[in-house]
């Protein structure tokens, strides 16, 4: 996730209030910005890594000449956080600058296209293509205009993308475009403006237009002019009036960082379904020739982990071991050697205690790869192979959709290496490929069609004094998470095991009115699950029982049950059935007037072991 904006102005410089405008963008990403402005029929252009704040003390940001421009705070997915590598990106004449937020998927191919033409490339991003591809359009074209150079190049993109771009060739506009990616304008007196979030320019206007998926745009100094990408059709739509205040504007609307990355699951899931094939395909080769992989992580991550586990050993056939990272020296630090992989799975990239272990682990010579939503993060230095998750930065303390997408990652890596090893049939491969691309709006119709419903959940235990979270197989994984997230924004205290370790112990707990959350997919576990559910029953327990729509067996032994939509397989099952459990988590903490941005005593990431 990255912001973008761009300006044409009738009075006054573009540059103070592109850089503005970024700083409100900056919790979209924050590993390097850039500034482009057009002056006399040249590209002006200042850009660096660092945060806004760093690179503007060293660059001066405002101290560019020109009425209109363009900019871009970048969070790295393709290449390091590098000045190289910062937005905007030129073409081989630097005539045409583009910023861009998004995945482009097809961009390796489109990149060896224009090098066998000639094009030579500086940085390792995505988004370098674009003004390299309208470059070529308009040379091989000279009749189009900049907008239909723009038009033809974006109908060879694949994937996600909100770009804007300029060129000394009609030095008077900026053509931008949407797929997928978030774009809006602002329009009022002295200009128009494109902004990948309405906060950019809300304190200069309140009124915003809304672009579609699918819709091209030219600004200009009379206004914009909407078009679809694919016939040219115009739109014709008008500005709306915002209600919104600044702050909540940053969060979307939503009254909390939170919920606004639960709900922003199904588009974050997409863009982990987005990961370059060679990423995933070098990680896989290192699993399939280790011979022991520990997986290594705190908290969250670690439930990440411990779900993986049971993919890599179902699809692949691949012991793998989740360590806690902060007891991996004591058990492990002697063992583990040059035989022994470690998978560090960090969102932050920069916790200290699986920092620790992986220090640990090269110290004795072992290979170390990595998994993080942080590119440039210290996991990513220290590791052989690494592979972000692509979520786009994290505000609240409370993981939600970082965990998700390291689900997906993983998952995928246990498919590759399950079809690499030959370890499941092509019908079953075909099977769990086509649900793992269903996930993202599996995802979005819980969050639609379940979240009333969680929210009355939570209105009706939020003074229960302790929580079980039970499951079997993977979804014991689930449960894990399903207490953290109840433990650390709401604060009650909340209990999580495998179901079949309750006649062990636990079970001595449970008296009346006792709330026990069950995580029930429709898998191997199911009717020994149900044998689970009798047990606390019979001691007065109250079962809330996550379930597949129409599983009617649970539903007649539930107090009160959330449904996911059904079909998905058992592997994949965390990834939706987390969502209910992040949301009862936040919907209990308002129960209490707790913040659930910023819970007591919790630090986004730990960087002290
Ligand atoms: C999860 O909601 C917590 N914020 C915490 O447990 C977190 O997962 C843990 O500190 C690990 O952080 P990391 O993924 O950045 O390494």
């Amino acid at each position: 996730m990255c912001g973008i904006f761009g300006c044409i102005l009738k009075e006054g410089n573009a540059a103070p209030l592109i850089h503005a405008s970024l700083k409100r963008l900056e919790y979209r990403g924050y590993d390097s910005v850039g500034i482009a402005t057009l002056n006399d029929n040249k590209i002006q252009l200042k850009k660096d890594q660092g945060k806004i704040d760093e690179v503007h003390r060293i660059l001066n940001l405002d101290d560019l000449p020109g009425t209109i421009g363009i900019g871009h705070t970048r969070w790295a997915t393709h290449g390091a956080p590098l000045k190289v590598n910062a937005h905007p990106h030129s073409d081989c004449t630097s005539e045409i600058i583009a910023v861009h937020n998004g995945i482009i998927e097809n961009f390796i191919e489109l990149k060896s296209e224009l090098q066998n033409l000639g094009h030579i490339f500086a940085s390792k991003t995505d988004t370098e293509i674009i003004p390299h591809l309208i470059e070529e359009s308009m040379k091989t074209n000279p009749s189009l205009s900049f907008a239909e150079a723009v038009q033809e190049t974006i109908k060879r993109l694949e994937g996600s993308y909100a770009l804007a771009v300029m060129s000394t060739r009609e030095p008077d506009k900026i053509v931008c475009a949407r797929n997928e990616s978030p774009l809006v304008l602002g329009v009022n007196g002295n200009g128009v403006f494109c902004a990948s979030d309405i906060p950019a320019f809300l304190p200069i206007t309140n009124k915003a237009v809304m672009i579609n998926n699918g819709e091209l745009v030219i600004l200009s100094p009379n206004g914009y002019e909407i078009k679809k990408i694919k016939d040219s059709t115009p739109v014709n739509r008008e500005p709306e009036t915002i209600e919104w205040t600044p702050e909540m504007a940053v969060k979307q609307g939503y009254p909390h960082f939170m919920i606004k990355e639960i709900h922003e699951q199904p588009q974050t899931l997409r863009n982990t379904l987005r990961m370059q094939d060679n990423y995933l395909d070098l990680i896989t080769t290192f699993l399939d020739r280790a011979s022991e992989v520990f997986m290594v992580a705190c908290g969250t991550s670690y439930h990440a982990c411990l779900a993986a586990s049971y993919m890599f050993s179902k699809l692949a056939f691949l012991p793998t071991y989740p360590v806690y990272a902060s007891e991996f020296v004591e058990q492990h630090g002697k063992s583990v050697n040059i035989d022994s992989t470690i998978l560090a799975v960090s969102q932050s990239g920069e916790t200290a205690d699986t920092l620790a272990a992986v220090t640990c682990a090269q110290q004795r010579a072992a290979t170390i790869l990595g998994l993080t939503n942080v590119i440039g993060s210290t996991l990513t230095r220290v590791s052989r192979v690494y592979i972000g998750t692509q979520s786009g930065p994290e505000i609240g303390v409370a993981a939600t959709k970082t965990f998700t997408s390291q689900l997906s990652v993983l998952a995928q890596l246990a498919l590759r290496l399950s079809k690499k090893r030959g370890k499941i049939s092509q019908d079953e491969m075909d099977c769990l490929e086509e649900k793992l691309l269903q996930l993202p709006d599996t995802v979005d119709t819980i969050v639609r069609t379940q979240e009333e419903k969680v929210k009355q959940i939570a209105k009706k235990y939020k003074d229960s004094k302790v929580f079980f979270f039970l499951g079997r197989g993977i979804s014991t994984a689930t449960a894990f998470e399903g207490r953290l997230k109840l433990m650390e924004i709401a604060y009650i205290p909340s209990i999580a095991f495998p179901a079949g370790e309750s006649k062990h112990g636990p079970i001595s707990l449970v008296e009346n009115g006792f709330p026990v959350v069950f995580i029930c997919p429709k898998d191997d576990s199911h009717k020994t699950l149900i044998g689970n559910i009798m047990e606390m029953k019979a001691r007065g327990a109250h079962i809330i029982a996550v379930i597949e729509e129409g599983d009617e067996q649970i539903k007649a032994l539930a107090d009160d049950y959330i449904e996911v939509p059904k079909g998905i397989p058992s592997v994949l099952s965390p990834i939706p059935f987390a969502v209910p459990l992040q949301l009862l988590a936040y919907y209990v903490a308002l129960e209490k007037n707790y913040n659930p941005d910023m819970p007591r005593n919790l630090a986004k990431s730990v960087t002290v072991k």
